[in-house]
């Protein structure tokens, strides 16, 4: 028996030292695993915090880095960059230290301009070296990476892009033919807003606003759309509400793009590739409906032409199916929200000035009268409408934000800007600098009225410096115009036919979080049809 416990003693003290040896082993290992984390830690420390970005070249300027506010360590000023309303954060940075200043995401270096003259020299002086944007890029994704028409550098494929995008969609012959389109929306857009008044239902001019660009641009560019019956259609404009979502976690992926690529992470990518793979499958049957009737098309629309470069090895630039399905998700991203955002900051404006809503409908009354809806030939007849849609992209910009990189080092303003700098455009501080705009928090049309004081040309000349909604320059917003026809035609008819009514005495203006300036409480309204 005493045998017995001694064997099974000396099992146990064989046990007990081997399991005391293996937990020695596994807290050295732990301890091991730890240490190289913090020699990692610490080499990423030196990396980030005390090597300097390169500045042989600052000598070669004969001057400075422009000035950088107090930043955190390790992360610099990443968290100002990336906050929820980062236009207003970096408005209290640059009205606090100056117009061009010197910020970094980490160690990689970004320059924050928020004045329009400063924006000026740049887009004068250095447009072709801020030509191209460096985004991260997802392999097999359509939406972000070199695919992407926008994220292209400006070369060969760019250039072949932006041809055929002018001459068959955004330029003004392109426009007059598909002018009839955008005719048949906005009386769809009509009939829907006047059952919602009929049936006493509220209106969210944001998703009616989305609907009729949705339709029109899918009719202009691909020739055809969705049907509203199968519930097609709200699948498509979710998808785009869903990329809409994704635009916050795009930025913090491309700002943090060089850290991230240097640990070889990729950042949301799942999320990225599910939305890609749902716009993916839906362009490949368009893709696949363009195909089989490639033959029979007598008027080629730009699903025609893309294919005919993807299968012609002659083509003036190669293509591959992803560039054409990555560009339709570009346009449709680009050209929806932006001006469906815009209809709905300039609605909200209107409806909180009735003033400015009584001389508008004055106006649209005098010019296209009561028996018929307006149309796009009225624009140029309604300058006070053009100066309020002017008004409501000045104030709120939807893409507060431009970004680009320098591709070369250069001089601006008197300090050096290293190469392959990021470069953040704060359109939103720009329009509403008090050293250029008179009152400009308040919604004054009046200031885009034709003045008697100015020439056209020397008008034109004022607002390139202050103006800029689009953004400027080879890399400027190419639809513009569409952009202009979409928002004037939409809100001339609301003003046109219905009187509008909202919850309580005043619209909430306050700005939701994220890329694109949207409303934190989405306009909801009842409408009335006017007698
Ligand atoms: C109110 C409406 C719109 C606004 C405020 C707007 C604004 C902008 C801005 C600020 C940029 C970046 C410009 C820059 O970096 O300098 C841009 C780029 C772009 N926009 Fe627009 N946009 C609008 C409507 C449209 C429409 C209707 C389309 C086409 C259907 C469109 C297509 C594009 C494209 C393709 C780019 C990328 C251009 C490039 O990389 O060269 N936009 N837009």
């Amino acid at each position: 028996m005493s045998l017995v416990i001694l064997l099974v003693q000396f099992r146990v003290s064989i046990l007990m030292s081997a399991s005391a040896t293996m937990a020695a082993i596994i807290a050295d290992s732990q301890n091991c695993f730890i240490i190289i984390l913090l020699c990692l830690f610490s080499l990423l420390c030196y990396y980030f915090i005390f090597k300097k970005p390169k500045n042989s070249r600052l000598v070669a300027y004969g001057c400075d880095l422009s000035p950088s506010p107090p930043s955190l360590p390790i992360i610099g000023h990443s968290h100002l960059l990336l906050s929820s309303l980062a236009h207003k954060s970096l408005q209290k940075l640059s009205s606090k230290y100056g117009p061009l200043l010197h910020l970094r995401i980490f160690n990689f270096p970004v320059v924050l301009v928020s004045s329009s003259s400063m924006a000026y020299e740049i887009f004068k002086a250095h447009d072709l070296n801020i030509s191209s944007r460096d985004n991260p890029s997802i392999d097999d994704s359509i939406l972000i990476g070199t695919s992407v028409f926008g994220s292209a550098p400006y070369g060969d494929y760019f250039k072949f892009m932006k041809k055929l995008l002018v001459t068959k969609l955004l330029g003004p012959q392109a426009l007059e033919r598909s002018r009839g389109i955008r005719a048949s929306e906005l009386e769809r857009f009509h009939s829907n807003l006047l059952d919602k008044a009929m049936k006493k239902e509220s209106v969210e001019i944001g998703k009616e606003a989305t609907k009729i660009i949705n339709n029109s641009l899918w009719r202009m560019s691909m020739g055809r759309s969705f049907s509203e019956k199968n519930g097609e259609a709200e699948r498509i404009r979710g998808l785009v509400t869903e990329l809409d979502g994704l635009t916050k976690k795009v930025l913090f992926a491309t700002l943090l793009r060089k850290p991230l690529e240097k640990l070889g992470i990729s950042l949301f990518k799942k999320e990225i590739m599910c939305v890609s793979n749902s716009f993916d499958e839906v362009l490949e049957r368009v893709l696949a409906e363009h195909e089989q009737k490639l033959d029979e098309h007598q008027d080629r629309d730009m699903v025609d032409v893309l294919l005919a470069a993807y299968g012609d090895e002659n083509a003036e630039h190669k293509i591959s199916r992803n560039h054409i399905k990555a560009f339709f998700v570009e346009l449709l991203f680009a050209g929806t929200d932006t001006s469906a955002q815009s209809i709905q900051w300039t609605m909200a404006e209107i409806i909180s000035n009735p003033n400015i809503f009584e001389r508008l409908r004055e106006e649209i009354d005098s010019v296209v009268g009561k028996t018929r809806l307006i149309q796009e030939t009225d624009l140029p007849k309604l300058p006070y409408l053009q100066a309020v849609v002017k008004e409501g992209l000045r104030l709120h910009p939807p893409l507060p934000l431009f970004v680009r990189t320098f591709q070369e080092g250069c001089k601006i303003g008197g300090f050096y800007v290293p190469e392959k700098t990021t470069l953040v455009g704060n359109a939103y501080v720009m329009m509403r600098d008090p050293n250029v705009w008179e009152d400009p928090e308040e919604f004054k049309p009046e200031r885009f009225l034709p003045s008697s004081r100015l020439g056209q040309e020397d008008e034109r000349r004022e607002q390139v410096l202050k103006y800029i909604p689009f953004g400027s320059g080879r890399r400027g917003c190419p639809g513009s115009n569409l952009g202009y026809i979409f928002i004037e035609t939409a809100v001339g008819l609301m003003v046109q036919c219905f009187d509008w009514r909202i919850k309580g005495d005043k619209v909430n203006m306050d700005e939701a979080g994220g890329l694109n300036l949207s409303m934190a409480h989405p306009l909801k309204c009842t409408l009335v049809p006017r007698s």
